[in-house]
């Protein structure tokens, strides 16, 4: 069956790009915006730049609500400008409500957006989507990236379809099912021995040899603008009111970025109610360089983390390229950062799985374990709403293997 591509939203102004500039996050200066680029002059990673004012005379919340449920409709906070969207059909991922939960741990309201519903099954679909479309629109002819695997699945399928070549360097023990998946797309894909922060030093060596345009985790400014629109989303499906507390499993901690820089844009059009949420980096004990960079009060990460014990894959990021943009937005949000037990973690997602018919993400499951902690704490109140994020369906994880077997022609039915 063929793909139905997303109808253009017709509202006027759509296909302008409302994109004035790239701005370097650390010096704040001024790159062009409609050329290809990686990071700064200063080496830090580029932000793009809208006029606000003027995207806001171009469409408001009612014209957004008459279009195609599915994250072009967004269309005037990313960078596209005329460019077609390269897509695989990105609908709206559901809130769903967690009130047993809730009620257990006393807050108002848990929600869990799942972001499993997305092509390629994860979150990374989203920030794929838009990158490559502005890959494919500035005449890119292959990309290369390193990744915890669900990042590789996503750039491959997107690659694919945009008649792209990708090459995609991932840890040889990542699960294979998303390794395979990588490969199935079309991909070029190579497991190697290391964590992630290996993969990225073939990327950056085999860019410089082979012309690759390298979409390492923040060194293009794209796929960040895509990963907006679970933050856009998000406030339009809670009818523009922001929740109290946002939990995010944070590996290179994009999404954190994307989703505070998404509401920061809303607020400055006037389009919010009420105020921002806390938002919270859900790390797991074995790898968790950016809470220990918040609990020490530090402005970034200084150091890597130096023993990754984690099996968590998408958490397992010991030097985070971003880690002073998400550092800045646990401050500016007055959230926080935690870290959870791997065995908690696999505990609950097989609880949750068994108990109330959701199949989380390991990374999923942790934000569930970090909100029980933290209302142990009191870091989360009584009062609170809460929306926690599910990155990727829970198939996309191994589950332990199921063994039950009966022989069909004499069944003791006293013994089932
Ligand atoms: C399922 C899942 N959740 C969370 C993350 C972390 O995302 P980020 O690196 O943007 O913080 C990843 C990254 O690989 C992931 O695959």
């Amino acid at each position: 069956m063929a793909i139905r591509t997303t109808a253009r939203p017709t509202a006027k102004g759509t296909s302008a790009s409302f994109v004035t500039h790239l701005e370097c996050s650390a010096t704040g200066e001024r790159h062009p915006a409609g050329a290809l680029h990686g990071l700064s002059k200063a080496g830090a990673p580029l932000l793009a730049r809208y006029d606000l004012k003027r995207l806001a005379r171009a469409v408001d919340k009612a014209a957004i609500a008459r279009r195609p449920a599915d994250m072009w409709r967004y269309r005037e906070f990313l960078p596209l400008g005329p460019a077609e969207p390269v897509s695989l059909g990105e609908a709206m991922t559901p809130l769903v409500p967690m009130p047993a939960l809730a009620k257990r741990l006393g807050v108002a309201e848990v929600l869990i957006k799942d972001e499993g519903h997305l092509p390629t099954g994860s979150f990374k679909a989203r920030g794929m989507a838009v990158a490559v479309s502005m890959a494919r629109a500035l005449g890119v002819s292959a990309i290369a990236i390193p990744t915890a695997g669900n990042a590789g699945a996503a750039l491959a399928a997107y690659a694919s379809r945009a008649g792209i070549d990708s090459y995609v360097f991932t840890p040889a023990d990542t699960p294979e099912v998303t390794a395979s998946e990588i490969a199935y797309y079309g991909a070029k894909v190579w497991r190697i021995d290391g964590l992630v922060g290996d993969c990225a030093r073939i990327v950056a060596e085999g860019t410089r040899e082979k012309g690759w345009f390298e979409f390492t985790t923040l060194k293009e400014p794209y796929r960040v603008e895509g990963k907006k629109t679970m933050g856009l989303e998000m406030a339009e499906q809670l009818g523009w009111r922001l929740p109290d507390v946002i939990f995010y499993p944070t590996g290179g901690g994009v999404c954190l970025i994307a989703m505070w820089k998404a509401f920061q844009e809303l607020a400055e059009i006037g389009w919010l109610e009420g105020p921002l949420p806390r938002m919270v980096a859900v790390q797991s004990t074995g790898c968790a360089p950016i809470v220990k960079a918040f609990d020490a009060g530090e402005p970034t990460v200084a150091e890597p983390w130096a023993k990754v014990t984690t099996d968590i894959h998408g958490v397992r990021v010991p030097n985070p390229l971003g880690g002073a943009l998400v550092l800045d937005v646990l401050y500016q949000s007055g959230g926080f950062g935690t870290a959870v037990d791997d065995a908690a973690v696999h505990a609950t997602r097989a609880r949750l799985a068994a108990e109330d018919g959701l199949h989380l993400c390991p990374e999923g499951a942790a934000t569930v374990v970090a909100l029980e902690q933290e209302r142990a704490a009191g870091r989360v109140k009584a009062g609170d709403r809460v929306v926690l994020f599910n990155s990727a369906s829970g198939l996309k994880s191994p589950m332990p293997p199921m063994t039950r077997r009966l022989a069909s022609g004499d069944v003791d039915y006293s013994k089932l």
